[in-house]
């Protein structure tokens, strides 16, 4: 066995890619787009997921993600597949991507801090049960640095006698603009130990991405700097957060604050919109992990550093439902808040962390009556999201929240609505129809600052954004 070196270069003419998920699919489709000499396979053990990728309707699939559908229509059945039979797509392939879920752990050591490696490991030993033919291994999904190790020694100690080289590729993708960041990335970064095995996957990314943009770096700093990335890009959002706490009481503009700090080309004018909070499956999750590994090794100062950056995020989502609770006159028991927007962010129907979420929570338990309207959320997906939180009866939160497919609706007889995504059709309602259809007075928390407020004032409304 011979881990760390092959003795001739490994020529990819087929992957596989393990997880059809918000990486898996887009990644992969990107890469099959740019390497049409290459067959790849997503492979999930999620049948009605591989089923969805495979519909022929492409308003069906899982993911949402503009230019996505217009590329996998393209090249689906060609030299994109997707499929469960993952032990013949990991056999049939030259490298084979990870790119599975790491959740953050919800039992036992690290509970709700560390990773959760139990989806990799599985794909190590999966991988190891079925290869018959040497195989390069990408870790495609954020890890906890040293993993690869981990993977490694799983590979080598349950392996059929075969070689295997472990890369660490992590994702920089957005979602919502995941498809232009692919197309067009800041950098590809690749880190391993043998040159030949990272030269074979920089081959494949150099088809479309200059080479100066592709990094080559050692293992363990490539897995850490995912983790730094998204903890750098999480903080940002939580500095401006905090200063607008600030400009709520000193009369001063977050939005004024943050264009006059951003045009110093040391800061940059990006990631310093402030908002109702940050969610999404990983700022929290990655933080978390990280405090997590920096405790692990008794950097007590590191961890607490990084650990105020959640402390934050948390503040400002509890800080906006206070303040509606207390601007609706210190009760909001009975009244109809309409929610526009459950989704994380714009442009993407995933909700994972949504501050939506949390926001809607606090105020289920001071019994409001809860209308949601999002352009891509699945009514199912809200109650899933509150369910999960085990705050209340499944009952009970059918009772406190009903889903509506206009915005009209959702809004009518509303005694406020609460702006919880940033999505562009909000901005082009007919806002004097929906004051007119609202409890009086009609307020609205604009947790996204995308409204004009003094618009908002001259058709009577109360308007309340973030930090002015
Ligand atoms: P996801 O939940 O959308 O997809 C993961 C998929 O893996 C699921 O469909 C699941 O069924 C499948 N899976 C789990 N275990 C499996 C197994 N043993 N065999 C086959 N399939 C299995 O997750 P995601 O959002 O695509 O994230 C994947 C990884 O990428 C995570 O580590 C995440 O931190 C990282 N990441 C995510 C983003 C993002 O924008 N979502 C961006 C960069 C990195
Ligand atoms: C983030 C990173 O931007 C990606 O580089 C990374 O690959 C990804 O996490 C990941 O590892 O999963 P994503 O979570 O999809 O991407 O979306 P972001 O655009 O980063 O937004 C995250 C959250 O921060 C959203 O809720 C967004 O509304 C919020 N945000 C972002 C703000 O409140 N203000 C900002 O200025 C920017």
């Amino acid at each position: 066995m011979v881990l760390g070196k092959f003795t001739k270069e490994m020529i990819v003419n087929k992957i596989c890619c393990i997880g059809a998920g918000y990486v898996g699919g887009p990644t992969m489709a990107v890469i099959a787009k740019n390497n049409p000499n290459i067959k790849i396979t997503i492979v999930d053990i999620n049948q009605k997921r591989i089923a969805d990728w495979n519909d022929k309707d492409l308003s069906k699939l899982p993911i949402y993600e503009p230019g996505l559908s217009q590329i996998v229509e393209k090249i689906r059945d060609k030299n994109l597949f997707f499929s469960t039979e993952i032990d013949k797509a990991i056999n049939e392939s030259e490298m084979i991507f990870i790119s599975v879920n790491t959740p953050t752990k919800t039992y036992g050591k690290g509970k709700g801090m560390a990773a959760d490696l139990k989806y990799v490991e599985l794909c190590a030993r999966k991988i190891a049960e079925v290869a018959k033919t040497d195989k390069i291994v990408v870790e495609k999904s954020t890890l906890p640095v040293r993993t690869a190790e981990a993977i490694k020694s799983i590979l080598h100690n349950t392996g059929n006698g075969i070689n295997f080289h472990i890369l660490s590729n992590p994702e920089f993708l957005a979602e919502g603009t995941a498809i232009n960041d692919l197309l067009n990335p800041d950098r590809v970064l690749i880190g391993g130990e043998s040159e030949t095995a990272i030269e074979s996957l920089a081959n494949i990314y150099a088809s479309w991405v200059p080479q100066e943009k592709i990094l080559r770096t050692n293992l363990w700093s490539s897995e850490l700097s995912k983790l730094t990335a998204n903890a750098f890009l999480a903080q940002r959002v939580s500095s401006i957060n905090s200063i607008s706490e600030l400009c709520e009481h000193t009369e001063a503009n977050v939005n004024e604050v943050a264009k006059a700090i951003g045009m110093d080309s040391r800061i940059g004018p990006k990631f310093l919109k402030a908002s109702v909070g940050f969610g999404g499956s990983c700022f929290q999750k990655d933080i978390l992990n990280l405090v997590y590994i920096a405790r692990s090794y008794n950097l007590n100062e590191v961890a607490d550093y990084w650990e105020q950056v959640i402390i934050m995020n948390d503040h400002q989502k509890r800080r906006f439902s206070d303040r509606l609770i207390k601007t609706l006159y210190n009760t909001v028991s009975g009244k109809k808040i309409a929610f526009l927007g459950w989704a994380f962010k714009k442009d993407t129907n995933d909700t994972r962390e949504s501050a939506a979420i949390y926001v809607a929570d606090h105020l289920l338990n001071e019994q409001a009556k809860i209308s949601v309207y999002d352009p891509k959320v699945a009514e199912e997906k809200i109650l899933n999201d509150l369910n999960y939180l085990n705050t209340r009866t499944e009952e009970e939160n059918e009772n406190g929240v009903s889903y509506l497919s206009s915005p009209y609706e959702a809004t009518k007889d509303a005694h406020a609505i609460a702006i919880m995504t940033e999505w562009d059709e909000f901005k082009d309602y007919d806002w004097e129809q929906i004051y007119s259809q609202m409890k009086k007075p009609a307020f609205i928390f604009d947790g996204r600052n995308i409204l004009d407020k003094n618009k908002m004032n001259t058709i009577g409304f109360e308007y309340y954004s973030i930090g002015q």
